[in-house]
């Protein structure tokens, strides 16, 4: 059971556009006594009565995640609790367990986030292998690009989701990338939108004589964003359906995930249910709060590695990317 899964968010990168990584190792190390102290207060345990200390080791921002590995092996070497690094990758799938009703082992989960889009086959808490993944964007950064291509603020993801709602989403044709077996591409859609707004809409292809005024850009996305943002959303979601059914149909499985921010995705969340009908799957999202990232899910991984007795010593070094 989660105690407590309180988040400080960062707000001081709005106005950058995207995550500037030297502003978030600084509010990080601001953050984490106080988020610490809080946690404890809302779950009403005492430092000293937590059985393990468990972190976010890789992947991720490397200063952000020394901040916090230095906390956790501070705080683990001072009460004498065992370390337990976690990946964060494994916490995004593992958020499926937090609550009932719970898939069942093997399953299958899409996880969909800022940095990451991967098809995860988990045999076991601790036991998963990454059988699709992007070789270019995230799901998640499709979302942003598409949104500040329309002049939307950052992160934009939500946004899309909020004006696809009111919008037709077969109106604009984006292209489907054709990549073998289970790996996903997002850049060729980045680029189509970016060709489509600079003829305003004429063409998908960037030719010279369609190039509109940056004026007529503009008013071509006001008068029309509701559509495009359907649109786009509606291309980004198929591209991931297609891929999961494809893995769902090979691996036979039907117990089937999704995790990471995008998750919160409307579009995605009922064309996944609407597959999962069709398909026969039982079909599991988590509770909002533990999509995005936070840290419930990385106490539910904590939680299966001390079952395992699966602890860090001291030497354990925090890394950006981290094969798993
Ligand atoms: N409703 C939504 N529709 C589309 N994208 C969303 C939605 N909500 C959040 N996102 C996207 O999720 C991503 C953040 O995912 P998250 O897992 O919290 O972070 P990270 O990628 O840093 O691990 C961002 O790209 C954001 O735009
Ligand atoms: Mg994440």
């Amino acid at each position: 059971m989660i105690l407590s899964n309180f988040i400080a968010n960062q707000t001081v990168h709005e106005k950058y556009g995207g995550v500037v990584p030297e502003l978030a190792s600084r509010a990080h190390m601001q953050n984490i006594v106080p988020v610490v102290d809080v946690a404890l207060k809302e779950a009403g345990v005492e430092l000293q009565d937590v059985d393990a200390i468990a972190f976010t080791q890789a992947p991720g921002l490397i200063g952000s995640l020394l901040v916090g590995g230095q906390f956790a092996k501070s705080l683990s070497m001072a009460l004498n609790k065992p370390l337990i690094a976690v990946h964060h990758m494994q916490a995004h799938v593992l958020a499926n367990l937090i609550d009932e009703p719970r898939p069942s082992f093997p399953f299958l989960c899409l996880t969909v986030s800022g940095g990451h889009t991967q098809i995860v086959l988990c045999e076991a808490p601790n036991k998963m292998k990454v059988i699709g993944e992007t070789i270019d964007d995230a799901a998640g950064e499709a979302f942003d690009k598409s949104a500040k291509l329309l002049g939307l603020p950052y992160p934009g993801g939500p946004l899309i989701d909020k004006y696809a709602k009111e919008g037709n989403a077969t109106r604009f044709r984006f292209p489907e990338p054709q990549i073998p077996g289970l790996d996903f591409s997002f850049s060729g859609l980045k680029t189509s939108i970016l060709y489509f707004l600079q003829n305003a809409g004429t063409s998908l292809v960037y030719k010279e004589e369609f190039r509109a005024t940056d004026e007529e850009r503009k008013t071509f996305i006001e008068n029309n964003l509701a559509d495009i943002c359907a649109s786009v959303q509606h291309r980004i979601v198929t591209i991931l359906l297609n891929k999961l059914k494809k893995a769902a149909s090979e691996t036979g499985i039907k117990d089937i995930c999704l995790a990471g921010g995008v998750s919160a995705n409307s579009g995605l969340r009922s064309a996944f249910e609407e597959a999962g009908k069709k398909h026969k799957w039982n079909t599991y999202v988590p509770a909002f709060q533990y999509c995005t990232d936070n840290a419930g899910m990385i106490a539910i991984t904590g939680y299966y590695k001390f079952l395992d007795g699966d602890f860090s010593d001291l030497s354990v070094q925090s890394t950006a990317r981290a094969e798993w």
